[in-house]
């Protein structure tokens, strides 16, 4: 299957490859700036911020933020799952765990959309548990209006006001449509 044939999927395009470019270059220099205002990562001798990513949707997003911050950064990687029907509404499972301690460090977790809120809230509480320094969270794309529970988010690319299901950009629907470079809305006959 070609990336032309599921471009032609797509009902509309939300995002562009260079809404997408522009905004995360602006989001790398405003959390650069913060961070460096802060006091943190000062130079390449202090300990740089820690971007966690959540695999596998914030995959793109990590890759092209990270290469566009103007701090020092390490980044390591982490995958939770829902949980199937039948459990509580939002539970989370973490699939893999990170590969060193974050105790001390400045976290900053990225992701590629918040719907409910569950996953990051999890996610969030998770990680600070673990005596970080401190804890923030940057997405790309967040659907306020879809939150069920309340979760501080600090970064934000876009709000997406509309409910709408959306791929590419490191986004799945079914595993499929992550390699898009821009994000856009499928049509209806190709979800469920
Ligand atoms: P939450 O726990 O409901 O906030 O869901 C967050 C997770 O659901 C994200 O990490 C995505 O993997 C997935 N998700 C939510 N909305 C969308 C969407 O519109 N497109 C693709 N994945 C989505």
């Amino acid at each position: 299957m070609s990336q032309i044939d599921l471009r032609t999927r797509m009902e509309r395009v939300l995002y562009s490859e260079e809404a997408i470019a522009r905004r995360v270059r602006e989001l790398a220099h405003e959390i650069s700036e913060d961070y460096r205002s802060r006091g943190f990562a000062a130079d390449a001798k202090a300990r740089p911020i820690l971007l966690v990513c959540i695999l596998r949707g914030a995959l793109v997003f990590l890759a092209d933020l990270a290469r566009q911050m103007t701090i020092p950064v390490e980044y390591d990687l982490i995958s939770v799952s829902s949980y199937g029907n039948g459990t509580a509404p939002g539970a989370v499972r973490l699939v893999k765990d990170l590969e060193r301690p974050i105790e001390g460090r400045d976290v900053l977790i990225v992701e590629d959309i918040i719907d409910t809120g569950y996953t990051i809230e999890y996610l969030r509480r998770n990680l600070a548990s673990r005596d970080p320094a401190s804890v923030r969270v940057c997405t790309l794309v967040d659907k306020g209006a879809r939150r069920e529970i309340e979760t501080r988010v600090d970064y934000i690319g876009f709000e997406l006001a509309e409910d709408a299901f959306v791929v590419g950009y490191g986004m799945d629907y079914a595993e499929l449509y992550r390699n898009l470079p821009f994000i856009g809305v499928l049509k209806r006959e190709h979800v469920g």
